[in-house]
């Protein structure tokens, strides 16, 4: 299947040999082709170029884009899309007062959603988790990292973890999926942390790795939950089973989280709400990228990563969304990018830079993503006509995106 899009009024995102990622002030540039037509040939981007060179071949299908921009679809590097139910209560309950922390400490919060899961079969856990991964795919989203964390119990947890590796092979989405086992401490284990970790350490991690289910290991550094030496624990065992670490690290407390997942060799390290002089050092001697949710301190009204201080300091940065059930409803990439120019002061450009090729470095696919690339992957977003693309944060509530291809298929 040959689909040719023509009188593409600005194709971005066009690297001809594309960097794994790009850091600082790199990320002020997207470059781009005014005039354009791009050719997708089964799931593979085949050229490019502008109309003045467009070559006449046979084509299946072609698509007139006059007045319309083309981008790589998003890289959303952090989710945890599959879980049960949802937790409403909990949000009306902060409206009425109650903190987040407050709530967890009642039984709500992760335990909450443990509990949903743990009750909700396999198929049913499916089909709820497959309803919001059409509807981001719609969105715009091509690739997605997906984690395990709402089981908390060696069932419950492989179980989440199949789910997320059938929704992959289901849909045309790329999944890269994570196993979040030290996501909170099971009432199961109420006041015994260390026995959790443990058998997080010897009965989770062997049997999550023999059956394949990870591509990477995560946890929750934080104060309340899992500190700096049992990061250094989970992620040294899991080095052993070939796990690479992407973190939760700086969501309420800089405990030293991000300068431990740095020294296990990190893709990413998310959250980032607060942060160091110290962190900002530590990673600008990596090669670990900071990822900023900013749909979660929007809900959680926590404050915004300082993005603009991580991207002058010369590193990198890439956005996720962090949809889930508690700290961020919504899986809406399109939001991200707009709520990360207006709260975080990123530029569009640098919005858009960190929504594709610098999230595809957080998920490890930067190769055959986030960027129009020959031999990448064919996913595209395709908008309604529009005056430019800063107009995509500019008017952030509307949906300005025409058609979704991922893999090559129109969504
Ligand atoms: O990334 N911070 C830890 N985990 C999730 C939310 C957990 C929840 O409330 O269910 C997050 O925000
Ligand atoms: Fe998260």
């Amino acid at each position: 299947m040959k689909t040719l899009l023509t009188n593409i009024k600005e194709l971005l995102q066009v690297r001809d040999s594309a960097p794994n990622k790009v850091c600082g002030a790199e990320m002020k540039e997207l470059p781009s082709l005014k005039n354009a037509w791009l050719l997708l040939e089964g799931d593979i981007i085949k050229d490019f170029g502008t109309m003045g060179s467009i070559i006449s071949s046979e084509v299946d299908k072609t698509i007139d884009c006059t007045g319309k921009i083309v981008l790589p679809t998003w890289c959303d590097s952090h989710t945890h899309i599959v879980y049960a139910g949802n937790r409403e209560q909990e949000f009306v309950d902060r409206i009425n007062g109650l903190s987040y922390q407050e709530i967890a400490d009642n039984g709500g919060g992760i335990l909450n959603s443990a509990k949903k899961l743990q009750q909700t079969s396999e198929e049913d856990l499916f089909t709820q988790s497959a309803v919001r991964l059409i509807e981001v795919m719609k969105l715009g989203t091509g690739a997605i990292e997906i984690k395990s964390g709402y089981g908390l119990t060696l069932e419950a947890e492989l179980k989440m973890l199949r789910v997320a590796k059938r929704l992959g092979e289901t849909f045309p989405v790329k999944v890269k999926t994570t196993f979040l086992g030290a996501h909170a401490v099971p009432s199961e284990f109420k006041d015994n942390k260390q026995g959790y970790l443990d058998h997080i350490c010897t009965e989770m991690l062997p049997k999550v790795a023999e059956e394949n289910l990870a591509d990477y290991v995560d946890i929750f550094c934080e104060t309340g939950y899992f500190s700096v030496e049992d990061t250094h624990q989970l992620l040294s065992e899991a080095k052993k089973y070939g796990l690479i670490p992407k973190t939760h690290v700086n969501q309420f407390n800089a405990i030293g989280g991000v300068k431990a997942s740095v020294d296990h060799q990190a893709l990413s390290v998310d959250h980032l709400e607060v942060i160091t002089e110290e962190d900002i050092l530590v990673l600008k001697n990596s090669e670990t990228m900071p990822v900023a949710l900013p749909s979660c301190s929007y809900f959680l009204s926590i404050p915004y990563t300082p993005g603009r201080k991580i991207i002058d300091s010369g590193l990198p940065l890439a956005l996720a969304t962090d949809y889930n059930p508690g700290s961020t409803p919504s899986g809406n990439m399109n939001f991200v990018v707009a709520t990360a120019c207006i709260k975080m002061k990123l530029t569009p450009e640098e919005a858009i830079n960190a929504a594709t090729i610098n999230g595809a470095y957080a998920m490890g696919i930067s190769e055959t993503h986030g960027s129009i690339t020959k031999g990448k992957s064919a996913s595209v977003i395709i908008t309604k006509e529009i005056p430019s693309y800063s107009y995509l944060p500019y008017a952030f509530s509307s949906n300005l995106i025409d058609i979704v291809i991922v893999a090559g298929e129109v969504v």
